[in-house]
């Protein structure tokens, strides 16, 4: 008992100085690897893992004590993957409209999804799968031109030279020969991805255990930019190491600092498969953070787990299907955009297209008569209903002669061109944006 408090106040200490720690720049060496990254917009997350049989939390229920490692471990007997159809998989999310997958290639539990040489605990090796599944959810990736994503906890509470029991010293602080031992073990299982499957992204997860200098970030970063000097790296393998910020669960308010950045998100409330969690967002829901993160300029990551064997949730895959709907209608005013204008102008989300000629406003509810844009200097030469194509009027209300200040904008919205999720106005302006920014104008003062 004594232990498990010691153990909480540890983390939650850990955890603390953690968020207190300003966090230096994203690593920016090599920008251009980041295009396809900044243009994606959409993502799936993919955790599957033995925890799908009990359908529990992925490794933190053992680690928390809600079941026993052994009997944790036992789930692996009853991980099948029978159905497993990673073309299936691969066509759900190329509809989506997600332009890269992340698949957990090995969680906090040590259970490596492919035939790793570097231990025994595999999928391959211990469960009635027995074989990789990782390489052929690649291949299928591939296929569709799908950008492809591993997922991989740096941290492993099953290796003997990581024993979850001792976790109260922070492991083998004490003992630095070890812990190398098991960072070379990291370095030889990620060597086998690396050469096998060549991704374009590691999702790396767990670096709060260790700094990077214990972790050998560095040198790991290298040795895997060896493999693929195009490769991008989430940033979880320590502050300064990653390419893009990873906000987890929690819409961001105001935009991210990082000029690259994605929010990570679960369907329900859990990465893997619970049969027992039937809190999922609804479609709508989901559509709505989606427009948020576009307008603040970074991509959503959103996560479903397949069942142990390996097929996938209905309520998930209507959710994908019911993105197919949306981001197929309005391609134009998503992957073509950058970040919108500062709010305060519009009441919606919004974005911009890449020569900031077209305002994108994102409506999830129907405006009473007209939609008004205020502080928006530019003249409009034409408003259209995205994916609907439905011409709209706009005109400018109370320009004063004397004031800089500019007049209000309104569109008027006919009722019979909303989206029944989220309508998009594209407003074609007369140049790049130009917005009023100040505070107003005192009559006083002319
Ligand atoms: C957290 C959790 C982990 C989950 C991950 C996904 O780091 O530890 O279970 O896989 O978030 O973002």
């Amino acid at each position: 008992m004594l232990f498990r408090k010691t153990t909480s106040l540890l983390i939650l200490t850990f955890c603390l100085i953690a968020l207190l720690t300003p966090k230096p720049a994203i690593s920016q060496e090599n920008p251009d690897k980041m295009e396809w990254f900044k243009d994606a917009k959409l993502g799936i997350f993919i955790h599957w893992g033995i925890y799908s049989v009990n359908g529990i939390d992925e490794s933190w229920s053992f680690f928390n004590d809600y079941i026993k490692y052994e009997d944790y471990m036992k789930q692996l007997d009853g991980f099948t993957a029978s159905k497993y159809d990673p073309e299936k998989w691969a066509k759900l999310i190329k509809a989506s409209g997600a332009k890269y997958a992340v698949l957990t290639a090995k969680h906090h539990d040590g259970v490596a999804l492919w035939d790793t040489k570097a231990s025994d605990l595999s999928v391959v090796k211990k469960s009635p799968a027995g074989t990789d599944l990782v390489g052929p959810f690649m291949t299928a990736l591939e296929k569709e031109g799908i950008k492809k994503g591993i997922y991989f906890s740096v941290l492993d509470w099953s290796h003997p030279d990581y024993d979850r029991n001792t976790r109260e010293t922070f492991r083998y602080k004490n003992d630095p020969e070890r812990f190398r031992k098991f960072t070379d073990f990291n370095f030889a299982q990620l060597s086998e991805l690396s050469t096998q499957y060549n991704p374009d992204l590691y999702w790396f997860d767990g670096d709060w255990e260790h700094s990077p200098e214990e972790w050998r970030s560095a040198e790991l970063k290298d040795k895997l930019l060896g493999y693929n000097p195009d490769l991008i790296i989430n940033s979880r393998l320590g502050p300064g190491f990653g390419d893009y910020a990873t906000p987890e669960q929690g819409v961001p308010v105001s935009r991210p600092d990082s000029d690259f950045w994605e929010l990570c998100m679960t369907l329900n409330n859990s990465w893997g498969y619970q049969g027992n969690d039937h809190a999922y967002k609804s479609p709508s829901e989901l559509l709505r953070i989606f427009v948020d993160c576009l307008h603040m300029g970074g991509n959503l990551l959103m996560d479903f787990g397949p069942k142990p064997d390996g097929s996938i949730p209905e309520e998930a895959e209507n959710i994908l299907n019911e993105f197919a709907r949306w981001t197929s209608k309005h391609e134009s005013a998503i992957y073509e955009t950058q970040a919108g204008i500062p709010d305060g102008h519009i009441y919606a989300p919004t974005t911009l297209s890449k020569d900031k000629t077209i305002l994108y406003i994102y409506l999830d509810y129907k405006v009473n008569e007209s939609l008004a844009i205020k502080g928006l200097k530019n003249k409009i030469q034409r408003v259209w209903v995205v994916g609907n194509g439905t011409k709209l009027q706009s005109r400018e209300v109370g320009k004063m002669y004397w004031s800089s200040v500019p007049g209000m904008k309104y569109i008027d919205i006919p009722d019979n061109v909303y989206d029944k999720d989220i309508t998009v106005i594209a407003v074609l302006l007369d140049g790049p944006v130009d917005l009023y920014r100040e505070k107003g104008q005192v009559i006083e003062s002319n």
